[in-house]
């Protein structure tokens, strides 16, 4: 089966937007995917089609009503038992680890909020899973969604070719990417790094795995801190490593 993702959204006409160019584009047209924007106001109610309604208790914007957008989700994904998705900057950050993971499955059923929020009883009575694509605010979930399937869709198999398949193991391996050169030699005064044309693979792979773990321990501590102990090597600082008990 082709793996879909079925977007419910208020601007159906944004999608496929970038999805619809360069590698996901291409899979596309190719049917390695298969892309479903849907308009949440096909299931509004009433005859001025409204699908918001100011928030109970008070406050400011409105609110995504709670039956429209069931009927909208039941309208699409009746009876299966694919993974669904509200795209939240309030959701669990999305991560590598769960991009594989939808990946791997039929594809999501994404949701995306607009005005203030959803009505609290749709998430819970749909199940709907809340997903963060980081700690700031975009004016609605289409962006985020759009982000979600962009990096589901390269790691369908058939879509990368193995260059990319490398970048993405050693960032599921824990570090952020080593630094790329290409020619000329020489731009404004700045070499490539010279062990990396002196033609020794020893010498190359230990600077890109030295660059690589200082490029994380300077920008991303969190990262550092959760990397597997079986990819530091026997130089590093783990404290759990026990070759450096005695190390910081
Ligand atoms: N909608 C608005 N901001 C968002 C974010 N940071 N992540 C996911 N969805 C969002």
């Amino acid at each position: 089966m082709t793996w879909r993702a079925t977007v419910l959204t208020l601007f159906p006409e944004m999608f496929p937007g970038p999805l619809g160019v360069s590698l996901a584009g291409r899979a596309l047209a190719s049917e390695v995917w298969a892309l479903e924007a849907r308009d949440i106001r096909d299931s509004a109610m009433d005859r001025h089609r409204s699908v918001d309604d100011t928030p109970a208790g008070g406050g400011p914007g409105m609110v995504l009503r709670a039956d429209v957008l069931a009927a909208a989700i039941d309208a699409a994904d009746a009876t299966s038992e694919r993974p669904r998705l509200v795209m939240s900057p309030r959701g669990r950050p999305l991560t590598q680890a769960r991009v594989a993971d939808l990946a791997a499955g039929p594809g999501p059923l994404i949701v995306c909020g607009r005005f203030e929020g959803i009505d609290q009883r749709v998430i819970d009575a749909r199940q709907l899973e809340e997903v963060s694509i980081g700690d700031y605010v975009l004016s609605g979930g289409e962006i985020a969604a759009m982000a979600l399937i962009d990096a589901c869709v390269r790691l369908l198999p058939g879509v990368m070719g193995k260059l990319e398949s490398s970048t993405e193991e050693s960032f599921s391996a824990g570090l952020l990417e080593y630094p790329q050169y290409t020619r000329p030699q020489l731009f404004e005064d700045r070499p490539i790094p010279e062990v990396l044309t002196s033609g020794d693979h020893a010498k190359v792979a230990a600077w890109r795995q030295a660059e690589a773990e200082a490029l994380t321990r300077a920008r991303r501590p969190d990262l550092w801190a959760l990397r597997p102990a079986q990819i530091t090597g026997p130089k590093s600082e783990s404290r759990k490593s026990p070759k450096n008990k005695t190390d910081g």
